[in-house]
């Protein structure tokens, strides 16, 4: 069967990775070809003698191909930007990443720029790659709930009263895998510059992506709940609302960092 040239015009590329994720999704794990293969055959079929390898051309003496570090990229692309639309356009056209490649959209933050909080996620889900916004699926709708319980919402235009929400990664993993440690070091100076910019009073962490990334360290069942500082600004660890949807028992814990959270912003 020929490559359809469709699959090949990025639409269609990623079309075909969405029909991809979404088998993988629904537990297909091989599949049915057109012709039948007698995979009892192949053994035999590989033993076959090897042709003659063709002469080859003299070796070409090695190309020098020069050097990018996709961090010192991703930190001239961040300074450069003075405002969050910079930023935004800095980020919707940095193509280092290779998650960039399999996501939607580029996520890259909902809520008020002048909240006081800042909510940093980790990356986004399958909801938040389709409608380019964070924390829109199910563990979104749950975080909404919580920082509710403590009156902040991110629609709100009260700075007091509002949430301005942000992940480390603006792109979807393939199916939902942990974002890498040089994934992670290559967004870290866009959330630098993301946080510099909006200026928060407080940094809210949900989960261990965003743990690694500002305070170089994993671990959020331990973290949690302990305030700790990063780029000059106080930070609180949280677990991250996923969690707490698969582990209940924990949004005790979680309800208790939300109490201390609202004692310090008051
Ligand atoms: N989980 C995250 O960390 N961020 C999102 O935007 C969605 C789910």
């Amino acid at each position: 069967m020929g490559i359809d040239p469709d699959i090949l015009a990025p639409e269609g590329w990623q079309a075909a990775l969405a029909a991809f994720d979404w088998q993988v999704d629904i537990g297909v794990t091989d599949w049915v070809q057109d012709d039948p293969v007698n995979r009892y055959d192949l053994p035999e079929r590989l033993e076959r003698p090897a042709a003659p390898e063709p002469a080859r051309a003299a070796p070409r003496p090695p190309q020098e191909t020069p050097k990018v570090d996709p961090v010192e990229l991703a930190r001239q692309a961040a300074q450069g930007a003075t405002t969050l639309e910079d930023l935004r356009a800095a980020l919707a056209a940095f193509d280092q990443c290779e998650l960039k490649k399999g996501a939607r959209n580029t996520v890259f933050a909902d809520g008020n720029p002048a909240a006081r909080v800042l909510v940093l996620g980790e990356a986004p889900g399958r909801d938040e790659d389709q409608e380019g916004l964070p924390f829109v699926g199910r563990a979104g709708q749950l975080l909404d709930r919580m920082f509710e319980a403590i009156g902040l919402q991110r629609q709100s235009p009260d700075p007091a009263r509002a949430l301005y929400i942000t992940n480390v990664m603006p792109w979807r993993p393939p199916q939902n895998r942990d974002p890498e440690p040089e994934e992670i070091a290559m967004m870290r100076p866009f959330v630098e510059r993301h946080i510099a910019l909006v200026d928060p009073d407080v940094i809210v962490t949900m989960g261990n992506t965003p743990c690694l990334c500002l305070l170089g360290q994993k671990g959020i069942l331990r973290l949690r709940g302990h305030w700790t500082q990063a780029l000059g600004k106080p930070v609180l660890p949280m677990t991250h609302p996923a969690y707490l949807l698969r582990n209940p028992a924990a949004k005790r814990e979680a309800w208790a960092d939300l109490l201390s959270l609202k004692a310090r912003l008051t």
